[in-house]
């Protein structure tokens, strides 16, 4: 029996910000953000939208196809969480009309949580072969704006069903980790926004990256030489480049630079539009590699490297399996892109500036979202969702 990823689909927002904007407004070259990032548009989120209304939409095409009584547990991934006590997903479980049965629990390690999730669920699966665990992760990207990580925004859930006998991922066990106590990037609780050490973050995501591969390697896990693709921990999508670089060199690989980039390239499709998604990024990174209508990946190898700051990281890998074409939400996914609105720099600034009432009185949200869920009012501290 193998255990891996049975379904995937993601969602973001339906608004976005081209970086151009961005680069026009800071009188700089937009070509600092599409090439010296590798970054086109960030999403925003409207003022009724959220981490729960996102992975819902992000869980909806899953819950269509597979039976609602086998999902046992649900796992929801996620930095930018909505409440200090109630886990997210008891929200989306509602939205869902999951079975009383599932277990709910939120999980928070930065950007490394949503793979936490991934092993965690994948150990009940093995435990009970019968059972379907879905992992959402889910997260919005907000910095300080003129600061260095402003271009880096973005938004995003997904969501990743977890079963035996997996349509579309088998993943090994073996895996190789990296924990170190830093302070690359973090959130303090009375902030809405992260503060960061761009450059130190971006060197300990490096290092990071060679500790927990070489411990992959020690537990038993593939050569670099064998493996296809790579999916990155994606907060910009140069960083994948930079990651793809570190660990080829590292692993003394013989592979041409040509044959490296087409190994990473093709995961970073959707992030590129998107922005970061933290703890979901790494798997929309996946979406993007699966959805390529170019690529036949049955049976290819799929190596995940996954980076939280603070920070835990680690390496695993997966292989495709045969017949995964048939099981995708492609049209979906690209339909959903297609619709989103473009905001002009004003009207980000008045998005970025909205702040959630919260003086413990009734109120409305303005409706701003065109997707499936949306957070209609908070009233009296408590949030109130509704599905369209
Ligand atoms: N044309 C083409 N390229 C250009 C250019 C132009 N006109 N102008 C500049 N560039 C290039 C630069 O040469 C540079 O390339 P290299 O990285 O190859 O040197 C690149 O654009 C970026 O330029 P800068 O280094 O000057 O950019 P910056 O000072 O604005 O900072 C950053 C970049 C540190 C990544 C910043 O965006 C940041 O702080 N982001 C948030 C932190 C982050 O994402 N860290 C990643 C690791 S931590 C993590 O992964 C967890 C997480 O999700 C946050």
């Amino acid at each position: 029996m193998s255990v891996g990823i049975d379904d995937i689909s993601f969602y973001t927002s339906n608004f976005y910000l081209d970086l151009k904007s961005l680069a026009d407004v800071q009188n700089i070259d937009a070509e600092k953000y599409y090439q010296g990032i590798g970054q086109e548009k960030m999403g925003i989120v409207g003022a009724d939208e959220d981490v729960v209304t996102m992975a819902a939409a992000a869980a909806l095409p899953l819950l269509e196809r597979c039976d609602r009584a086998d999902i046992d547990t649900l796992m929801f991934a996620t930095e930018t969480g909505v409440d200090q006590s109630k886990a997210a997903g008891v929200f989306v479980h509602g939205l869902l009309d999951l079975p009383n049965r599932c277990r709910v629990v939120e999980l928070k390690q930065a950007c490394y949580s949503a793979t936490a999730a991934i092993q965690m669920a994948c150990a009940i699966v093995a435990r009970d072969p019968k059972r379907k665990v879905l992992v959402l992760a889910s997260d919005i990207a907000r910095y300080d704006l003129a600061s260095s990580g402003e271009a880096t925004q973005g938004c995003g859930a997904v969501a990743v069903l977890i079963g035996s006998n997996p349509k579309l991922v088998e993943i090994a066990p073996e895996s190789g980790r990296y924990t170190e106590d830093v302070m690359d990037f973090w959130r303090p609780n009375y902030r809405s926004t992260a503060l960061v050490d761009g450059k130190y973050s971006t060197k300990i995501y490096l290092t990071a990256l060679k500790q927990a591969y070489s411990d992959y390697l020690e537990q038993g896990g593939a050569e670099f030489e064998q493996l296809d693709y790579l999916c990155y921990h994606l907060p910009f999508s140069r960083m994948a480049e930079k990651a793809q670089t570190q660990l080829s060199r590292f692993t003394h690989s013989e592979r041409s630079k040509a044959a490296l980039d087409a190994m990473v390239m093709p995961t970073l499709n959707y992030n590129r539009i998107i922005g970061n998604s933290y703890t979901a990024s790494i798997y929309i990174g996946l979406a993007s590699l699966l959805d390529n209508p170019e690529l036949e990946l049955s049976g290819q190898r799929v190596g995940f490297f996954s980076y939280g700051s603070g920070c835990v990281s680690e390496f695993f890998s997966g292989t495709v399996v045969p017949g995964y074409r048939d099981y995708l939400h492609t049209d979906k996914h690209q339909a959903m892109l297609q619709a989103r609105t473009e905001l002009s720099y004003t009207e980000y600034l008045k998005f970025y500036n909205f702040e959630c009432p919260a003086d413990g009185g009734d109120h409305l949200m303005p409706e701003q979202t065109t997707g499936p869920f949306r957070l209609e009012a908070i009233n009296q501290h408590k949030r109130v969702y509704s599905a369209r």
